[in-house]
């Protein structure tokens, strides 16, 4: 049995998935335990619409059409990065990504293999099962706060169970589509998404360790 810490270091965001079907009855059990993640008040702010077949394949095409058509998207006016990110997020952010590139053999100035790779999110990186989180626009920054601790849940049982994740902001870009696609209501929006299924091994993107701060450059310790 994989323990927490086992399952901390494991999850790792999987870009290249075998086509190998996840059932039915895993992703429920997946949900089930994820289902005990914490909430302030136990409010719970967070729905799943998990898709697979052709759900998915369906949903996959209503992406590429709304960015075929905008290919900048529409994130509904909430960005997925801050404006003009600071340091030292902005150099972290780059570095995962330029690290991914040099695993894919990808360089700085192939713009069109770059833009091939982001697509791959619209495919869930071939992954069998797509998980939507759909938060009500009422909730305030707490309630996404909270829904994110949903989500490592379940990348956390997930990963216990030798199902591997890509969690998705990248679906962000269609949010008005996903919106009338999965027939929201008026206050629901999408969050993200969460590729599900199991890592191609033999996949060099796979082998991307991404890296972290030190506990010291992120943590103070008073009156210890
Ligand atoms: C909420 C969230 C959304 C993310 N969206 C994407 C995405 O759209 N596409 C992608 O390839 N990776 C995405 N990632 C993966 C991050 O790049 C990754 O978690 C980070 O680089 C750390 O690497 P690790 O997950 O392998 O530990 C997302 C991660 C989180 C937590």
């Amino acid at each position: 049995m994989m323990t927490v810490t086992e399952a901390l270091k494991q999850r790792t965001s999987i870009r290249a998935f075998k086509r190998d079907p996840v059932p039915e009855t895993l992703v429920r059990d997946i949900l089930d335990v994820a289902r005990w993640a914490p909430s302030g008040g136990n409010v719970q702010p967070w729905k799943v619409i998990a898709v697979a077949g052709a759900a998915r394949d369906a949903v996959c095409a209503v992406a590429k059409t709304a960015l075929a058509a905008n290919p900048a998207g529409d994130d509904a006016g909430r960005p997925i990065y801050p404006d003009n990110l600071w340091e030292p997020h902005r150099s972290w952010r780059y570095k995962v990504g330029e690290d991914m590139y040099a695993l894919l053999g990808i360089g700085r100035e192939n713009k069109a293999a770059r833009f091939a790779h982001l697509a791959r999110n619209f495919d869930f990186f071939d992954a069998p099962v797509g998980l939507f989180f759909v938060i009500d626009e009422r909730m305030g920054h707490g309630q996404w706060a909270h829904l994110g601790m949903f989500m490592q849940s379940i990348a956390l049982a997930a990963i216990e169970r030798g199902v591997s994740s890509c969690m998705q902001e990248a679906w962000a870009r269609a949010r008005p589509a996903l919106k009338a696609h999965f027939a929201l209501a008026e206050t629901e929006l999408v969050y993200c998404a969460m590729a599900l299924g199991y890592a191609d091994e033999a996949a060099p993107v796979n082998k991307l360790r991404s890296e972290r701060a030190a506990v010291d450059e992120f943590a103070r310790f008073d009156g210890f």
